[in-house]
């Protein structure tokens, strides 16, 4: 395994984020740091990390390539694009409505007994959504249209801000999995406590996929027919 950039790791195969949340290495606001350098900080030794994450990255390669459906990587961006607003664009809206009403809900219901925990959750939901909602906006209105135009300084900077809000996003799920425990309701959490921390994890799960296609699939295919 060479060394690389963290941020481009999390780039080439945005799952890779499991592994490091559970190994605590920052790849948000330390993302510009080196692979190696964040790995000497651990307790760990070089050979044992080194093995572990490789081992995640055929899984993960292997789990990503059975949700993607091959033909993608042949699509134009024009293709790619209509593809990711008719898919992950429209359905991560619906979610976001579905899961808002549901955390409301359990906010009130279980605010004596899960307090703390439910005002995180509400908390760091409705930051997902803002950011979410405004990052589709951007890519609808105002990137994705220049990208279906011949690649200038200008669309290139602006893919550039795509993907740090794409890191930003992991940082607030990867926030919302510690706040959850893994999306797993509480033993006297009731049928709606279950279904709001299931349907959090079908859109956190449909984001993952979503930033994959986008990082590995079409921002790449621009860049490199901007060269
Ligand atoms: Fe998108
Ligand atoms: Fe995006």
């Amino acid at each position: 395994m060479e060394n690389i950039r963290l941020s481009d790791l999390v780039k080439q195969q945005p799952l890779v984020t499991a592994f490091l949340n559970d190994k605590h290495i920052d790849y948000c606001c330390g993302g510009d740091r080196m692979l190696f350098d964040a790995m000497a900080e651990l307790e760990v030794g070089r050979e044992t990390f080194l093995d572990e994450l490789e081992q995640f990255l055929k899984n993960s390669a292997g789990q990503m390539k059975a949700t993607i459906p091959e033909e993608l990587y042949d699509y134009s961006i024009a293709q790619l694009i209509d593809h990711l607003e008719a898919t992950h664009h429209r359905d991560e809206r619906m979610l976001l409505e579905e899961v808002d009403a549901k955390v409301n809900k359990i906010l009130l219901a279980h605010y004596a007994h899960h307090k703390d925990e439910l005002l995180e959750v509400h908390a760091l939901f409705s930051d997902l959504k803002k950011e979410l909602l405004e990052h589709f906006a951007r890519e609808e209105r105002e990137v994705f249209p220049l990208m279906k135009q011949p690649a200038s300084k200008e669309s290139l900077d602006k893919v550039e801000t795509l993907e740090a809000e794409h890191l930003g996003a992991g940082a607030i799920i990867k926030q919302l999995q510690a706040a959850t425990h893994d999306f797993t309701a509480p033993a006297d959490g009731c049928p709606t406590y279950i279904a709001a921390y299931d349907l959090l994890r079908k859109l956190t799960e449909d984001i993952f996929i979503h930033i994959f296609k986008e990082n590995a699939i079409l921002f790449p295919k621009f860049e490199k027919e901007a060269n």
